[in-house]
């Protein structure tokens, strides 16, 4: 208990207390808020982007006479499906799985975080407020459809977020080809035939112990079976699991072996 003249002793020696100023920046940055998805910027653009996703259904709906067309013309559903015909839909993750990437990048301090499929840009969003937060180096993102890359790179901004991501116009097969590595975490998220390539092409370049996290993996059951067996098998470096996170999540650690 300070009292009387120790409270008076303790209040000359501290409030002449001048700290360096590298100390000050350490204590500035403790007294931040160091979760950005409660920033109020970035909360609005969520809570934005989430609501016009709500219309998602609807255009699902008008796609239906082309995707008949398709099914007459005996195309495969990737064939059907391409990024130009689903230019206006937006197929996000929702709030739980953003959430879970978030916290997920934080604990394992992510510096360099990876995304195939950005569409536009909430899981980025995610991604890149854990970036931000960990004073990490960036998001690279892919979209191959132009019209979405550009909304993403302004909604990535009017998040306050547009410093954090790299958002690459174009088949992930190339844009991603050129990542530096270490790669920290790895989300897949674009079409789910190349989930394997984009893996096996990327994968020197995972840091021991990065995380790679996939989405859809129950909805599209059968054309992830490969990449699911990669990922579950380990023969191949990784230890995995999938959670019963709509539409199957999951969750694998490279190991490398170890
Ligand atoms: C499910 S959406 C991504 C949703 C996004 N991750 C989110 O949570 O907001 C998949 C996206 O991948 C894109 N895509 C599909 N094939 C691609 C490819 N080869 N290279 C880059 N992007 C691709 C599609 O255009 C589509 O916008």
């Amino acid at each position: 208990m300070l009292g009387g003249f120790d409270s008076y002793l303790f209040r000359q020696i501290f409030s002449s207390y001048a700290p360096c100023k590298r100390c000050s920046i350490e204590i500035e940055k403790e007294a931040r808020i160091m979760n950005t998805l409660k920033d109020p910027k970035t909360a609005a653009e969520l809570d934005r982007l989430f609501e016009s996703a709500r219309g998602d259904p609807l255009r699902f709906v008008r796609l239906i006479p082309h995707a008949l067309k398709g099914i007459t013309e005996r195309k495969t559903l990737w064939e059907i499906m391409t990024p130009g015909a689903m230019k206006d839909v937006f197929i996000p993750i929702d709030r739980e799985k953003g959430g879970l990437l978030y916290v997920l990048a934080r604990s394992m301090a992510a510096r360099r975080i990876v995304e195939f499929g950005t569409s536009f840009g909430i899981s980025t969003i995610y991604l890149a407020a854990a970036i931000k937060d960990n004073d990490g180096i960036e998001v690279i993102g892919t979209e191959i459809e132009p019209s979405k890359r550009e909304a993403a790179c302004a909604n990535l901004t009017a998040a306050g977020l547009a410093d954090f991501v790299d958002i690459r116009l174009g088949d992930a097969m190339q844009t991603l080809e050129t990542v530096d590595a270490p790669i920290d975490l790895l989300f897949m998220d674009g079409w789910k035939d190349l989930y394997l390539p984009v893996l096996e092409m990327l994968k020197p370049k995972l840091k021991p112990g990065a995380l790679v996290v996939s989405d859809n993996i129950h909805t599209f059951k059968k054309t992830l079976k490969p990449y699911e067996d990669y990922l579950s098998s380990g023969d191949n470096g990784f230890e995995s699991i999938t959670l019963p996170l709509t539409s199957g999540f999951a969750v694998s650690v490279y190991t490398n072996g170890r």
